[in-house]
């Protein structure tokens, strides 16, 4: 009997050329168990090209220095390199100045500091944040600790069972206690694209401030906070293509300026004495310190990257991945997908009948295919559809058709393994 044609890839990206791209990518290069790799953990942490490797190495070897405080030329030539970086993602996000990007560790500091300088401010007993179902635990614990301080509780909105917000529901959350609303861009757990921009226009026009929460959003879609209207958008460098420890946080510069400054230290005064300390100006006065300069010199080399590559190519190509990806699994018995949102980017969530999606992972791990399996930081969206894990392939810029098939393939073979 013939098997089934898989679905093809449809429409190649015009002038993307995914198979030039990955030559910009080392790692992708190896062998894992005597198999190329297919590298499909991307929402965990994406590969970096050479362009971030290099601006990193470059900054250690060639002009390492302490920023912000030597008149030296070294020390110079590193605060230009941290400051360009800066107006990098400034111009990434499409923020009014470079004065309203905060760098952080990445998002889940990002949030924390939210909710900890903006939070503490802001919301008393008796408030309310609201949250989705589908938030990473970097989006709730920071808010429910603030709850535990303050006395003031988190409200949640639900989702359907294709990971989609219900969104009127929704809006029925936000009301006169409402101080806060906290939501994630795109799932991590289910790829739905939340409308982020309906979600801050009904809340500001009830004059609650939006926290949207980027990182799984940035790599994949285009992203301008002046038209989004958010008052703080946050994302991490790693899952850009850049390195561990960097990441942004956006806030509108009347609130950054109106906030009290989250750690104290180096860098975020302007004057010191036993007896009172002024701060500095923004966007130093959140930055207590030495940073991770080699970071954020490597995701300003990031963002470089992927504007060049073109962030609509990007989408366009990995939505024809995830729509051939998607049609596949619909061809395998006893798949189930976890997360069927009609707007998705990037995740291909499932379970298998009768097998734990660990001993799924260890299985394509010997086939050389890199996913990851577990809650992926979000019980709650897992207590939602019932399942303890999901095995989830996650899509980047340079992943192929090949990589799916290779995928498909894997798990072909552990439904042998463990005979179902
Ligand atoms: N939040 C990351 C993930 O989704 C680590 O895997």
């Amino acid at each position: 009997m013939k098997m089934a044609e898989p679905v093809p890839l449809h429409k190649p990206v015009p002038g993307f050329d995914v198979y030039r791209l990955r030559e910009d990518f080392p790692i992708l290069r190896q062998r894992v168990h005597g198999k190329p790799l297919v590298y499909l953990d991307n929402a965990a942490t994406s590969q970096k090209p050479l362009a971030v490797i290099e601006a990193e190495d470059r900054y250690y070897r060639e002009y390492n220095s302490n920023i912000h405080r030597g008149v030296h030329t070294l020390s110079q030539q590193a605060t230009d390199a941290y400051e360009q970086a800066r107006a990098k993602a400034a111009r990434f996000l499409n923020a009014r100045s470079p004065k309203e990007i905060v760098f952080v560790r990445g998002a889940t500091e990002a949030i924390n500091l939210v909710a900890a300088a903006f939070g503490r401010a802001r919301v008393k007993e008796g408030d309310e944040i609201v949250l989705t179902a589908m938030e990473h635990h970097s989006n709730i614990v920071p808010w429910q600790m603030l709850c535990e301080q303050t006395g003031a509780r988190l409200r949640v909105a639900s989702i359907n069972d294709d990971g989609e917000l219900l969104f009127e529901e929704y809006k029925k959350l936000i009301g006169p206690r409402t101080k806060m609303v906290a939501v994630v861009h795109v799932s991590n757990a289910l790829g739905s694209i939340n409308p982020v921009k309906e979600i801050v226009r009904y809340a500001r026009e009830r004059e609650v401030p939006v926290l949207v929460d980027g990182a799984q959003a940035v790599p994949h879609v285009k992203v301008d906070v002046q038209d989004l209207d958010c008052d703080f958008y946050v994302f991490s460098g790693h899952k850009i293509y850049g390195p561990t420890g960097s990441g942004v946080l956006y806030g509108r510069e009347a609130l950054l300026k109106a906030m009290p400054p989250y750690q104290g230290g180096g860098d975020m005064i302007l004057t010191v004495s036993f007896e009172k300390t002024t701060y500095n100006e923004l966007p130093y006065k959140f930055e207590a310190g030495t940073p991770n300069i080699a970071g954020g010199i490597g995701l300003g080399a990031a963002l470089d990257y992927v504007t060049a590559a073109g962030l609509d190519a990007i989408a366009a190509h990995e939505h024809e991945l995830l729509a051939y990806a998607t049609a596949a699994v619909s061809e395998v018995s006893g798949l189930r997908l976890i997360g069927t949102a009609k707007e998705k980017a990037s995740i291909l969530s499932f379970v298998m009948e009768g097998v734990h999606p660990h001993d799924i992972g260890t299985i394509l791990d010997h086939e050389g295919v890199a996913i990851r399996t577990g809650h992926h930081c979000a019980m709650p969206v897992m207590d939602r559809f019932h399942v303890p894990a999901t095995a989830r392939a996650s899509f980047a810029l340079y992943n192929t058709k090949e990589d799916v098939d290779a995928l498909m393939a894997a798990v072909r073979t552990a439904k042998e393994v463990f005979g179902v």
